[in-house]
């Protein structure tokens, strides 16, 4: 597998990701909304690094997919109960391909009465985009290839690596 981000590169990203995030609140308390399962890592190493009151909770988006590369119907679990209703959000996701996932969750929190709904991706595909939607803290931009580790996944493979990996034909045959 190609290593496309090594995770000495990650680190020091997410780090400059977490200074502007923390310069942007302005000490006002945040409900960071994570987007399960790829946000994992990503949300993990992040928080750690933003010094403000921070809430966490999570939701799980899936999509149905026929393979690595297309993506089918969305699923979005939003558990009614969860404490949106004025609060501040910032929504991370680990990559921003075609944009549905983060387009229709964003709607979804602020029609919940979110009194603002940021979000900030670790990666965005460059090309792939069918719906119109700007995140507002993107890591790296990247080519349209499948990718996978720090929590990307490939049927669940790889969540795991500390890199961001391309992968390959041959490597989604093997990978079990
Ligand atoms: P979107 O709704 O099309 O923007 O898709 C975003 C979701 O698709 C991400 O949260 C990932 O779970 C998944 N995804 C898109 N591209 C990749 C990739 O290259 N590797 C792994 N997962 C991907
Ligand atoms: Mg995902």
């Amino acid at each position: 597998m190609d290593i496309l981000i090594p995770a000495e590169r990650i680190a020091e990203r997410v780090g400059e990701l977490a200074k502007h995030i923390q310069a942007d609140y302005e000490g006002r308390p945040v409900t960071v909304v994570g987007v399960l399962t790829g946000c994992l890592l990503f949300l993990a190493d992040l928080i750690r690094r933003v010094d403000l009151p921070i809430r966490v909770v999570l939701l799980q988006a899936s999509s149905y997919r026929g393979n690595a590369t297309t993506s089918g119907e969305l699923r979005l679990t939003i558990d009614p109960t969860l404490d949106v209703k004025g609060r501040e959000l910032l929504v991370l996701d680990d990559i921003l391909d075609t944009g549905k996932t983060l387009g229709q969750l964003t709607r979804r929190l602020r029609d919940l009465g979110a009194a603002s709904v940021r979000s900030g991706v670790l990666l965005r595909k460059i090309g792939r985009q069918t719906v119109e939607f700007e995140p507002d803290y993107v890591g790296f931009e990247i080519p349209d290839v499948f990718v996978v580790g720090y929590g990307l996944d490939y049927n669940d493979h790889y969540r795991h690596l500390p890199y961001i990996g391309a992968v390959t034909e041959s490597d989604l045959l093997t990978s079990g």
